[in-house]
């Protein structure tokens, strides 16, 4: 037995621009940074912005055919409404290198990260936040947009808004969950007014059509305790919260609760060409437990290097739930922190065998980027987490390999998991 996957697939792995590139003086995150809430700074991070040529050499090495990344907001406009086209030139360059190995960019256009510029303007609490981020993405689809197919406008926006507004663990690290829902509620209005921007430029330029997603992370709640029924309640609370509205009120048109009270956006219908799934983890609740990074896990459950839970049936069941929205999936994010390279091998073929399972009950999946290309700042966690298929030395920058990048290639050219795969890991 083995496992084929559709023809047309997408394989590939993900990164974003300030977990490798380095030097990203002029972010919110960087300065979060220097105000000591990281484990370690970013600092030079994997010096991508310099070495992008070697990386891409390896991805074509790996056989990677779809690489996602994510542009640097504060790069291309440092200051409100002043574009560096320096940078501009720098990130086509970035494509143009993808283009000639025969690698196909995704392009994240807001991963975290926002100049302090923004910032300083109260970020995705300032009312015009939309606007303002929709005149960035114009600049970059008319600049850039001619070497794009693939878009994703925000990336986990829900983990914005909670991570940030909610558990003070990202910047501006607030913790009031009222402004975590206004935030929740301007992310959605930029991404609709980022979706349509997208495609008005492409048209009015004549660029090829592009594909644009909302990359959402999904993680499975479920009660700590299935008999006590608060546990059941804070599980569907949390699961309506972070995993539904924000998909509801695109499919729906309209701001649904928590973030609003169903009122219609004119513009926010079914701004999706595809959905972009990010799953990692599943996480027990209970009004009893704090609600953290990484919740309690079940008894010997077997754990990463975040400490959390190695859940495969999870990315079957987040599959399952975005079934509804009838919309393609392609899996932007699906990885594992750890310093055995046996246990990243086993995660990859274990989550591809239920990826395969959702497909075989008809979830219409696209592809699978596995984060990350190469191990990289994981934010306020520093370097310690390694979740690359290829090593990063960050005394001397060199690269190397890991055992499982070269499975993976192995799984990229059979377009599914090898028979001995499955028997070995399964
Ligand atoms: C996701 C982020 C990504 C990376 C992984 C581990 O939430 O999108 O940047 O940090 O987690």
């Amino acid at each position: 037995m083995s496992l084929k996957f559709p023809e047309g697939f997408m394989w590939g792995c993900a990164i974003s621009a300030h977990q490798v590139e380095g030097n990203n003086t002029n972010n919110d995150w960087w300065l979060w940074e220097q105000q000591g809430h990281t484990a370690e700074p970013s600092g030079r991070a994997c010096d991508h912005y310099n070495l992008y040529e070697k990386d891409f050499d390896l991805a074509k090495e790996l056989k990677i055919q779809v690489l996602r990344f994510s542009i640097e907001w504060s790069r291309i406009e440092p200051k409100e409404n002043a574009w560096n086209e320096k940078e501009v030139e720098h990130y086509r360059k970035v494509l143009k290198a993808l283009h000639e190995r025969g690698i196909t960019p995704m392009v994240t256009l807001h991963h975290f990260t926002n100049p302090i510029w923004f910032a300083e303007k109260g970020a995705w609490l300032n009312p015009d936040s939309p606007q303002i981020f929709e005149r960035y993405v114009r600049h970059v689809v008319e600049k850039l947009g001619d070497l794009i197919e693939y878009y994703n406008t925000i990336n986990e926006p829900m983990v914005v808004a909670t991570m940030g507004y909610y558990l003070g663990v990202f910047p501006p690290g607030e913790k009031d969950l009222a402004k975590a829902l206004i935030v929740a509620r301007n992310l959605l209005l930029a991404h609709a007014r980022a979706y349509h921007a997208i495609h008005e430029v492409a048209r009015e330029f004549g660029f090829k059509k592009p594909k644009v997603a909302i990359v959402k992370n999904i993680i499975i709640f479920e009660p700590l305790n299935p008999e006590a029924r608060g546990d059941v309640s804070e599980a569907q609370m949390r699961d309506l919260y972070f995993n539904r509205a924000f998909l509801d009120s695109i499919a729906r048109g309209e701001i649904v609760p928590p973030f609003g009270n169903n009122e219609p956006v004119d513009y926010l219908k079914s701004t999706w060409d595809f959905i972009g799934l990010n799953y990692y983890t599943r996480m027990l609740c209970s009004p009893s437990v704090q609600i953290s990074e990484s919740g309690p896990v079940p008894e010997g459950a077997e754990i990463t290097d975040m400490g959390w839970e190695v859940y495969p049936e999870g990315i079957y069941r987040a599959l399952m739930m975005l079934k509804r929205y009838g919309k393609g999936v392609v899996i932007t994010e699906n990885g594992i922190a750890t310093r055995d390279d046996e246990q990243r091998c086993r995660f990859i073929v274990r989550h591809l065998a239920q990826v395969h399972r959702a497909i075989k009950e008809g979830v219409d999946v696209r592809g699978y980027l596995y984060w990350s290309l190469i191990d990289n700042f994981e934010w306020n966690h520093g370097f310690s987490k390694r979740f690359g298929l290829i090593e990063v030395d960050y005394n001397t920058m060199e690269r190397k390999p890991r055992p499982s990048a070269y499975m993976f290639r192995r799984i990229i050219e059979y377009n599914g998991v090898p028979e001995d795969l499955l028997k070995k890991y399964l």
